[in-house]
């Protein structure tokens, strides 16, 4: 298992580009798949997670040829998928499960879903509920979990549904099992959520209604291919945001980074902590906003953190902690229920990291107050999360000694050039492979 040993550093400058966004990628895959014609992707991320996503639309007949971060697909057209011969492999990605389960519901063949075992342990029944309600025959383990078999419907029936989470996942799997539907699928989010899938629907050419807070499709719509530029991903961007916010005498710039309002929160958050950050040269590619951002060093405050912050830098929040333990002040979050089922519980996982480096917090069910106060040094277990792994990486650059960071192997889920992106920006990261 893959350890990380970090040594106090002193502090981050450059300019780079950390790479593609995750949640981007994953659509880009499967939008080219079911739309008719070639697509090109360029920028897509390397990462387990996504690759993941390719052996899987692979695996249903569409041919994906990859060369690096570009990528070519031979689309099948909405009823072109064919059956795949084994199980589809999800690996450690919540939102490839999700995803794929809404578009597998409507199709014309079995299929069975799998993950690993963390994945196995994330809810399901989340979406399973709504896509029964629809028609789909879907039967999983106890509790709603994966693996997930997945049987041919025979026609899936569109529904109005009220979301009770914040959950872009959610939303995104009933658009995509609304493509099949007979009729309007009408989604109502509590909050607002992520919505790359809305914007790249609408870019395939197919028509999506996205006013209030009310997502609207109609099933049967052909997407026609579509080249997609995929950005800098806004989630692996923030681990060098907040690096450059806590180590005196930084100054970094990220390069051609999404700034998607509704993944943007922790901009916001960090502002208002008194961040120091510059968004320079904001353009738009294929529909997404993007720019460079410029963080500085800057003397941080504890917050309450705005509820309506909360589902904007929901993959955030680990290394959003590691900026309130370096704050003057406490650091209040609340509404942030949803932490405790990501790839760990991201709550009392990074408070548990938390208390090995002296830093004192009070965990809440649905959130964290973290009072900040010098980082000590210490061993903290990742408990196989990529973004937990990370966070107490830039935690080092703070720290007294040396933190040592069990079970990172996951970080090449979501950003395989972490350490060497990081170690040339200025932090001390060496690879303990035992
Ligand atoms: C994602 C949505 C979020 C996020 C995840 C990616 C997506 O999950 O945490 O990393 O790409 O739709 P939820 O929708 O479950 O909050």
């Amino acid at each position: 298992m893959t350890g990380f040993v970090c040594s106090p550093g002193t502090r981050v400058n450059g300019d780079i580009r950390v790479p593609g966004d995750k949640s981007i990628s994953h659509r880009s895959i499967i939008l080219s798949s079911i739309a008719n014609g070639r697509s090109h992707i360029s920028g897509f991320l390397q990462g387990e997670d996504s690759l993941n996503t390719i052996t899987a639309f692979r695996q249903m007949g569409v041919s994906i040829e990859r060369n690096g971060d570009r990528v070519r697909v031979d689309g099948v057209g909405l009823n072109g998928l064919d059956a795949p011969a084994g199980d589809l492999d999800m690996g450690n990605s919540g939102t490839a499960m999700r995803l794929l389960l809404g578009l597998l519901a409507g199709q014309n063949f079995d299929s069975r879903l799998i993950g690993d075992a963390s994945l196995s342990s994330r809810p399901m029944q989340r979406v399973i509920d709504p896509l029964q309600s629809m028609g789909a025959r879907i039967e999983s383990e106890a509790g709603g979990r994966a693996p997930l078999q997945v049987r041919s419907s025979g026609g899936l029936r569109a529904i109005h549904y009220d979301m009770p989470v914040a959950s872009a996942q959610v939303k995104s799997c009933l658009m995509l099992a609304g493509l099949y539907a007979d009729g309007e699928t009408v989604v109502r989010e509590p909050a607002p959520t992520r919505d790359h899938s809305e914007r790249m629907l609408k870019a395939f050419g197919c028509e999506v209604g996205s006013t209030d807070s009310v997502i609207r499709i109609r099933g049967g719509q052909a997407l026609t291919a579509c080249d997609v530029e995929v950005p800098a991903d806004v989630s692996s961007a923030a681990f060098f945001m907040v690096a450059a916010a806590i180590a005196p005498g930084s100054d970094i710039t990220l390069r051609h980074v999404g700034i998607n309002p509704t993944r943007t929160g922790v901009i916001d958050i960090l502002r208002l902590m008194g961040g120091e950050i510059e968004l320079l040269s904001r353009r738009e590619i294929g529909g997404e906003p993007v720019a460079d951002i410029r963080v500085r060093s800057a003397q941080l405050t504890g917050i309450d953190i705005p509820l309506e912050l909360v589902p904007l830098a929901i993959d955030e929040f680990p290394v959003l902690f590691v900026a309130a333990a370096c704050a003057r002040g406490i650091t209040r979050l609340s509404g942030a229920g949803e932490l405790r089922v990501k790839e760990s519980d991201r709550i009392q996982v990074m408070a548990d990291g938390l208390a090995e480096l002296g830093i004192e917090t009070q965990v809440k069910d649905d959130g964290i107050v973290v009072e900040g106060g010098p980082i000590g040094a210490g061993r903290v277990d990742a408990h196989g999360d990529h973004r937990i792994a990370m966070a107490f990486s830039v935690a080092s650059l703070r720290a007294a000694g040396d933190i040592r960071i069990e079970d990172c192997d996951n970080v090449k889920t979501s950003f395989p050039e972490f350490v060497e992106l990081a170690r040339a920006a200025g932090l001390r990261i060496d690879i303990d492979d035992e």
